[in-house]
């Protein structure tokens, strides 16, 4: 699904760009182009951006990886 109109971006693109290493909503927007222009899509790929780190945050719990407490 499309999420950012302006710049023809979609969910998919998001993840993958956030799976390849994107840690910031600056990073995305360089990456990407999302949220500038009109700024509506800023909203949804900041969701995006927390599932991602939430999901790396429990994998690290899971795995026990040390550097996850520090
Ligand atoms: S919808 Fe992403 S900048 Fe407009």
């Amino acid at each position: 699904m499309i999420v950012c109109v302006c710049r023809a971006v979609s969910d998919r693109q998001i993840r993958s760009s956030l799976r390849e290493g994107a840690q910031s909503m600056s990073k995305l927007r360089a990456d990407l182009g999302v949220a500038t222009c009109c700024g509506k899509c800023g909203p949804r790929v900041r969701e995006l951006l927390d599932e991602h780190r939430s999901v790396e945050a429990r994998a690290a719990g899971v795995m026990g990886c040390a550097c996850a407490a520090a």
